[in-house]
C-alpha cells in the first residue's frame, strides 16, 4: 500500500477553472450598442467618446467604456447635488435601510461580482470569492449600522454634501464600498470615478443601484481616465475629494484643491515592512509573506514589500521561502487553485519589471522560481531580492507587484530604524513569538496600520490609513466616519470678522507707551524657543500698536531661521510625547493656575491692543484659563479604541501625537487663540511652533512668561513673532512639521495648503473666524480629533 506521503508526493493540482459565460454575457448585454455609459441621475448616460477595457489575463477586449467629459461631470455633480436635500432628509432608518439594501443586493450577486472582478483585474477568483466580494458586503453592512446610530453617535456634525470620489484598479469594488458606504451613511451623495483600467464592477453596482432603487442622483458614476478624475477634482460644487491610488497624483489632488475649501481625505502609496525577529514562528512567517506580498500580485498599497529579518534567522528564512515560491502557481485567475494572476496592465507589467533590472543593476541579488510564467498576459513571478542596501532603490519606490526586497538587521533598534527609513507610513508587520517585544516596537513604527503576527488584514470595523507621504485620513469604523461629517459650528448671529492686517515692518523710534500710560522701560519680548527667550535672528524689531494707532510694544520680527531653530527645539522635546495624559495634565492645571494668578495684567494688556472694553479684556483670560482646565481634563481621556474586528483577535486604535505641529494664530482673542490652539495639541502628546496673533502679539509674549514658571519643559511649546504668512510658509516646506494648523486670511491658507502637498502634510486651515469664546466652538473633540493620528495595532486575542 503506498503511505500517505507518497500520495501526496505525487499528486498534482489540475485546474479548476471558474464559469464565466453568464458573465460575459452579462458584459455583452448591458453594455448598450456595445459600449457602457456613465450613470449619472438614476439614468444611463452614453457618453461621445469611449475607450476600450483589456482582460490582463489575455491581453483581449473585454468592454468598451465611456471616457467622461467636463460635462459629463458637470452633470453628474449638478445631480449629486439635486439629490442631495431628499437624501438628507431622510431619518437615519431610512438611510440604514438603503445601505442594508445594498449589501443585500451585493451578497445575492456576490459570484457575479467576484467573476467579473477577476476578469478585468487579473486577480484570482480565489481572492474576489473569498476575500474582496465578502469585504464589500461586509463594509455596507458595518455601514448600513452607522446609518442607523448617526444621530446618537455623531451628535453635533453634519453631511459635507456632494462628495467627489476618485478610487484605484487594485481592489476596484472594494476600494468604491469603501469610499461610497460611509459617504452615504453620514448622508453625503456621491460622484464616484472607478480606475480607467477597472471599471466594471463599479458599473455592475451602479445597475445593482437601479435594481433597488436608490433615489436617482445620490450615487453617480462617471468612468474615464485621469483627465476624468482631475475635472472632478477641480469641481466648484463638489464639497468633498476623497482619493485613493498614488502618492503623485494625491500630491495633485492636494495642489488642485488647495485654498478650495473642499473636505480631502488621501489613501496613498506605501513600503511597509514586514519585520521577523529571530523567534518567530518561521513556518507562519512564510505563510504570511506569501499574504503580504503575493496577494493580488503585490498590487496592494499596504504589501509587506520590505522583508526586514534578523540576521541570525535570515538564511533560514530564506531557503523555506524559496521553497514556497516554487510552490506557488500563477496562471489564469478563473483557476480556483491559482494562487497568484496576472498583473493589471501592461504599463504596470513594464514598471515592475524595470524596477526588478534596476534592483539587479544596483547589486542586489534576484531570485525567482525555476517554472516560467504564462506567455499570453500581463503575468510576472514571485520575486525576492536579498543583498539589498537600504538606500537602492528597490528599497525605496514602492514596485506595486509581486517582488520583496529583504534587508537584515542585528538589533531591535535597528529593525525600527529600517522599518522608519521610508517616506512612506501606511502598514507595517511584525513577527515573533514574544508579545513583549512585538507590542515594545508596534509603538515605534510610524505607520496607521500595525499587523502583531497577521499581515493584510481588514475589517470595516477597524480604521486603515497612513502615517506621513502614505496619506491622511481613515477609512472604516467610527474614524472613517469621520472623513464625511463636519462638525456643527456654533455660531451666535454674525461671524466674527477676520481681523487680516499685516503690519508692514517698521522701526519705530519713539518708544513705546506703557500701558500705564507712564513712559516704557524697554522690555522688548524676545521669540521663545527651547524653553529660553531668543533674540530674533534677523536683530530686528516690529511696532505693536493698539487698533488706534498708539504705539503699545514692540516684538521680534521671526525668520527661516527662527522657524528652523524652533521646530529643531520641537523635536528635542520628544520626552513630552512619553509622559502620562496625568503627567500632562498636571502641568496644562499649572499653567491654568498661573495664568489665573495674572489674570489681570493679562486683561490689561489685552484691551490695551484692542481697544476693548475691561470687561472683553477679563472675559478672554476667564476663558482661556477654563479652556485649559478643559485640555487638561482630557489629556488622560482622550483615548483610542479596540475595535471588535472578526478576525484573530481585537485592533487596538491608539490615539498618537502627531509629532511637531506648526500653529498660524487668529488675529482677534490674542491669548484665547493661542491657548485654544496650543492646549489640545499639548494634551495629546505634540509639541508646537506657534506664531502668534500678528496684530497683537503682546499677550501671547506675555504667556512665555506663565510657561517658563509652569513647569513646561522646554521646547514643547515655541513661540516666533512676525510676518504670519511667510512663516507658515517656512513651517509647510518642513519635513520634520507633521502637521500645521492655520487660522488666518484665505490667500495664506491656499499658499500653505499647496505647498504642503511636497511632503503631505497634515493641515488645518480656516479663514473665516470663530466664537473662540464659545466653548462649543472653541474647544473640544474637533481638535482633539485633529492632533492625533490614530494607528490600528491589530493583536491576536483569545483563540
Ligand atoms: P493613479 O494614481 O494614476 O490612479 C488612481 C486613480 O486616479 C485612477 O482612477 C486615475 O484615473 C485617477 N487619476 C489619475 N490622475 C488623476 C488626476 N490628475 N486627478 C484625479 N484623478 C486622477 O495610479 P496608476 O497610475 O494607475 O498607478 C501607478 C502607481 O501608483 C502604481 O504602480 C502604484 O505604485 C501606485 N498606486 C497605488 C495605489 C494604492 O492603493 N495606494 C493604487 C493604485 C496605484
Amino acid at each position: 500500500a503506498r503511505s500517505v506521503r507518497a500520495l501526496y508526493d505525487s499528486m498534482s493540482y489540475g485546474p479548476a477553472p471558474e464559469a464565466d459565460g453568464s458573465v460575459r454575457e452579462w458584459i455583452r448585454t448591458a453594455a448598450t450598442d456595445g459600449a457602457f455609459g456613465h450613470y449619472i441621475g438614476g439614468r444611463w448616460v452614453k457618453a461621445t467618446e469611449q475607450f476600450e477595457v483589456q482582460e490582463p489575463a489575455t491581453g483581449k477586449p473585454l468592454a468598451q467604456v465611456a471616457q467622461g467629459s467636463g460635462d459629463d461631470v458637470n452633470a453628474a455633480v449638478a445631480a449629486a447635488r439635486a439629490a442631495l436635500p431628499a437624501w438628507q432628509a431622510l431619518d437615519d432608518h431610512a438611510r440604514a435601510r438603503w445601505l442594508y439594501a445594498i449589501a443585500r443586493g451585493i451578497q445575492k450577486h456576490a459570484r457575479h461580482f467576484a467573476v467579473l472582478e477577476s476578469l478585468d483585474n487579473g486577480k484570482p477568483i480565489r481572492e474576489t470569492r473569498d476575500i474582496d466580494i465578502p469585504l464589500v458586503a461586509r463594509h455596507f453592512y458595518h455601514h448600513a449600522g452607522w446609518a442607523q446610530l448617526l444621530a446618537s453617535e455623531f451628535p453635533g456634525t453634519h453631511a459635507y454634501g456632494v462628495v467627489g470620489q476618485v478610487i484605484p484598479w487594485n481592489f476596484p469594488l472594494l476600494m468604491l464600498a469603501w469610499k461610497v458606504a460611509p459617504a452615504l451613511a453620514a448622508g453625503n451623495t456621491v460622484v464616484l470615478k472607478p480606475a480607467e483600467f477597472t471599471p466594471l464592477t463599479a458599473l455592475r453596482f451602479a445597475e445593482l443601484m437601479h435594481e433597488i432603487g436608490l433615489p436617482p442622483g445620490v450615487f453617480n458614476l462617471v468612468t474615464g481616465d485621469g483627465r476624468t478624475g482631475a475635472a472632478l477634482v477641480d469641481h466648484p460644487d463638489v464639497d468633498k475629494i476623497a482619493f485613493t491610488g498614488s502618492t503623485d497624483v494625491g500630491r495633485a489632488i492636494r495642489k488642485a484643491t488647495a485654498g478650495s475649501g473642499k473636505g480631502l481625505s488621501l489613501e496613498l502609496g506605501g513600503k511597509s515592512p514586514f519585520i521577523v525577529f529571530e523567534d518567530a514562528d518561521l513556518d507562519s512567517v512564510v505563510e504570511g509573506v506569501v499574504d503580504a506580498i503575493w496577494f493580488n500580485q503585490g498590487q496592494v498599497c499596504c504589501a509587506g514589500s520590505r522583508l526586514l529579518v534578523q540576521e541570525g534567522v535570515a538564511d533560514r528564512l530564506y531557503g523555506k521561502l524559496r521553497d514556497r515560491m516554487e510552490r506557488l502557481r500563477v496562471g489564469s485567475p478563473l483557476d480556483k487553485s491559482i494562487d497568484m494572476g496576472a498583473i493589471v496592465a501592461p504599463v504596470q507589467l513594464d514598471r515592475i519589471r524595470s524596477l526588478c533590472a534596476q534592483g539587479v543593476e544596483e547589486g542586489a541579488t534576484c531570485w525567482q522560481p525555476s517554472w516560467g510564467v504564462p506567455a499570453e498576459g500581463t503575468f510576472h513571478p514571485p520575486t525576492l531580492f536579498t543583498n539589498v542596501s537600504p538606500s537602492a532603490t528597490i528599497a525605496q519606490v514602492e514596485i506595486f507587484g509581486p517582488v520583496l526586497v529583504s534587508m537584515t538587521f542585528r538589533t531591535p533598534e535597528e529593525a525600527v530604524a529600517l522599518a522608519n527609513n521610508t517616506p512612506f507610513g501606511l502598514a507595517a508587520s511584525v513577527w515573533s513569538e514574544n508579545i513583549n517585544l512585538a507590542l515594545d516596537i508596534a509603538p515605534k513604527i510610524k505607520a496607521g496600520v500595525v499587523w502583531i503576527n497577521s499581515t493584510n488584514l481588514f475589517d470595516a470595523a477597524a480604521g486603515f490609513g497612513g502615517y506621513r507621504e502614505s496619506g491622511f485620513g481613515r477609512e472604516g469604523g467610527r474614524e472613517g466616519m469621520w472623513e464625511y461629517l463636519k462638525p456643527e459650528r456654533a455660531h451666535h448671529g454674525a461671524p466674527v470678522p477676520v481681523i487680516d492686517v499685516v503690519i508692514p515692518e517698521q522701526h519705530d523710534d519713539s518708544a513705546p507707551a506703557s500701558s500705564t500710560g507712564l513712559p516704557g522701560i524697554d522690555r522688548t519680548p524676545k521669540l521663545f524657543i527651547g524653553g529660553k527667550q531668543a533674540r530674533p535672528d534677523s536683530g530686528y524689531t516690529r511696532t505693536v500698536r493698539a487698533l488706534d494707532g498708539r504705539a503699545v510694544g514692540e516684538v521680534g520680527e521671526g525668520n527661516r531661521k527662527d522657524i528652523r531653530n524652533a521646530v529643531e527645539a520641537a523635536h528635542a522635546a520628544s520626552g513630552w510625547a512619553k509622559l502620562t495624559g496625568h503627567q500632562r495634565a498636571q502641568i496644562l492645571y499649572y499653567i491654568a493656575e498661573n495664568l489665573s494668578a495674572r489674570a489681570d495684567e493679562f486683561a490689561t494688556r489685552i484691551t490695551a491692543m484692542t481697544g476693548d472694553d475691561r470687561a472683553a479684556g477679563d472675559a478672554e483670560v476667564a476663558a482661556s484659563i477654563s479652556r485649559l482646565f478643559t485640555y487638561a481634563a482630557w489629556a488622560d481621556k482622550h483615548d483610542g479604541a479596540v475595535h471588535d474586528v472578526p478576525l484573530r483577535g481585537v485592533a487596538l486604535a491608539m490615539h498618537e501625537p502627531i509629532g511637531v505641529v506648526g500653529v498660524a494664530c487668529p488675529d482677534p482673542y490674542p491669548l484665547l487663540g493661542l491657548v485654544s490652539l496650543i492646549a489640545p495639541l499639548m494634551a495629546t502628546g505634540n509639541r508646537v511652533v506657534a506664531i502668534p496673533s500678528v496684530r497683537f502679539p503682546l499677550a501671547a509674549t506675555d504667556f512665555y512668561s506663565v510657561l517658563e514658571t509652569s513647569d513646561v519643559p522646554g521646547g514643547v511649546v515655541n513661540l516666533v513673532t512676525g510676518e504670519r504668512d511667510a512663516l507658515a510658509r517656512t513651517l509647510a516646506d518642513h519635513d520634520d512639521v507633521g502637521a500645521l494648523w492655520y487660522f488666518g486670511a484665505h490667500a495664506g491658507a491656499a499658499d500653505i495648503e499647496r505647498a504642503s502637498a511636497a511632503n503631505l502634510k497634515r493641515t488645518w486651515t480656516e479663514w473665516t473666524g470663530r466664537e473662540w469664546l464659545d466653548p462649543r466652538s472653541g474647544e473640544g473633540r474637533e481638535f482633539l480629533r485633529r492632533a492625533v493620528q490614530v494607528k490600528n495595532i491589530w493583536i491576536p486575542y483569545g483563540e
